[in-house]
């Protein structure tokens, strides 16, 4: 007996760091009952497993010794049974906590200018989005190149932005509110590197795709940000569009 071969409907969700993706691709999964996928936890697996095995020495990951290993790693994201949130796991090992350290943030850029990693994560991210594709309608994978490289076929792409002033104090009230002792100055210094890296890399930069609806959240609350989702998303209904049908 054949089964019929659904593809899951597909938001990609990309943008600038530290401007809420995960908390608004999280949310409007949850809305629609789909499956969130983090994509930048897969690069942060893969910077900890090379931080774990010595793989980075210097600022300079050692990429021989990790191309060997990267084909048996295991990336996999399960819901915790108390919060419902889903967590990132590293060869069945719960690594959320750690993929968020400083140490792996530090070395995750790094990372992520690999074209070889990339082109294994990309595959892994394909392979996942169609791994569910018996069980549910759809997917939200968030990232830096889910709408232009990963799935440049999504049915629907979201470009987040938001001002670098506005991300840098709400990343120092964040750390502030964990107890840490930190400096303005700092946390925006670091968040436009990181906005130069992602948009000037070689490899798969961050960009808008063409046909990306653009968020820019500065002053928006997340409930206004749901609002947006919404509209977008009767506007769809609205050009006769029905997901379930595909
Ligand atoms: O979104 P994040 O901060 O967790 O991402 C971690 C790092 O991975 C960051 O340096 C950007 C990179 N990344 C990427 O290059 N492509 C993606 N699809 C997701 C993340």
């Amino acid at each position: 007996m054949s089964m019929s071969h659904k593809r899951p409907y597909i938001i990609a969700v990309d943008g600038y760091s530290s401007c809420g993706k995960s908390t608004f691709a999280r949310m409007i999964a949850r809305e629609l009952n789909f499956i969130y996928i983090d994509s930048g936890a897969m690069y942060r697996s893969v910077a900890l497993f090379c931080l774990e095995n010595n793989f980075c020495e210097n600022a300079s990951i050692d990429l021989k010794k990790l191309m060997e290993k990267l084909p048996s790693l295991h990336i996999t994201f399960r819901s915790n049974h108390n919060t419902g949130i889903q967590e990132t796991y590293l060869n069945g090992r719960n690594v959320e906590e750690e993929i968020r350290s400083i140490r792996v943030s530090e070395v995750v850029s790094q990372l992520s200018k690999i074209k070889d990693v990339r082109q294994h994560l990309v595959k892994l991210q394909r392979k996942l989005a169609d791994s569910h594709n018996h069980e549910i309608s759809g997917i939200v994978m968030d990232g830096r190149d889910i709408g232009t490289v990963v799935f440049p076929e999504a049915h629907l792409k979201i470009f987040m932005t938001a001002d670098v002033d506005v991300r840098a104090k709400r990343r120092y009230d964040e750390l502030k509110a964990k107890g840490l002792e930190v400096n303005y100055e700092d946390i925006r210094d670091n968040i436009m590197r990181r906005d130069h890296e992602d948009e000037t890399r070689k490899e798969s930069p961050l960009k808008k795709a063409g046909d990306a609806y653009v968020l820019d959240n500065s002053y928006m609350t997340v409930d206004e940000q749901m609002e947006w989702f919404r509209n977008i998303w009767k506007e769809i209904a609205k050009e006769n569009y029905d997901y379930r049908n595909r």
